[in-house]
């Protein structure tokens, strides 16, 4: 890879490439800055995206036109795979938007109507990557599936069964298949990696608000030993 994109939605979660990127040169577009810089001796370009899939989308497309070889997004989701703890960390091989709802019409939940793909499938590679990171620095807990990806901030058990039973998402987060799908229609290589805040259920808000800082760091320890590999 010769330019390595990385977005993070929060502060919060791109905070350590503030203190870890050797920032050469930054600039504004669209009203997101756009950092670039080395990390491990590879060539980067890091932003903020702002939360939810519009933000994202844009930011996708501006990091893509400003050259970048692959994406890596880095940042916290709402556990919706039981067997997934606070902390622990999900690696996306496909990613939908749940919120996509066109049921009326009789296509199913998260189908974009007329369009033939609406799963964006992550880059071979970089889950391989990813996957051997998370099993060397968080063994026994991480999960490679399906990031799901809605304009909703998930808290409620209901909301949680309907994603996992109906759709097989392992966590809730709100950028992920926004990102996949403006990769996907620009050829471009993603992957989506996300560490657990909460477990989108009835405590979700209050446990965002105490594990986001713990689980955006473990996201960017993800991404900072998959950058040394790549
Ligand atoms: N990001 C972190 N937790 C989340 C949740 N419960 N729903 C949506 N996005 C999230």
């Amino acid at each position: 890879w010769n330019t390595i994109g990385i977005i993070g939605a929060m502060d919060e979660e791109i905070k350590q490439l503030h203190e870890h990127v050797e920032v050469a040169s930054q600039y504004t577009q669209a009203g997101i800055t756009y950092y670039k810089g080395t990390l491990h001796g590879r060539s980067v370009i890091y932003c903020k995206s702002g939360v939810g899939k519009v933000n994202a989308a844009v930011c996708t497309q501006l990091l893509i036109g400003a050259g970048v070889d692959c994406i890596l997004f880095t940042g916290v989701a709402g556990a919706l795979d039981p067997r997934l703890q606070i902390g622990d960390i999900v690696v996306s091989t496909t990613c939908i938007q749940h919120d996509m709802d066109c049921t009326p019409l009789g296509f199913p939940q998260g189908v974009i109507p007329y369009q033939e793909v609406s799963e964006f499938v992550a880059d071979p590679e970089l889950v391989k990557l990813a996957t051997g990171v998370s099993e060397l620095l968080f063994p026994g807990r991480s999960v490679a599936g399906k990031v799901l990806s809605g304009d909703q901030f998930i808290a409620s058990r209901d909301k949680v069964n309907e994603l996992y039973e109906g759709l097989r998402g392992a966590c809730a987060e709100m950028e992920g298949a926004a990102v996949a799908q403006v990769c996907q229609m620009n050829g471009t290589p993603f992957v989506i990696i996300r560490s657990m805040s909460d477990k989108a259920d009835g405590s979700a808000h209050v446990n965002f608000e105490e594990f986001t800082v713990k689980a955006s760091d473990h996201s960017m320890r993800m991404i900072d030993e998959m950058l040394k590999r790549m």
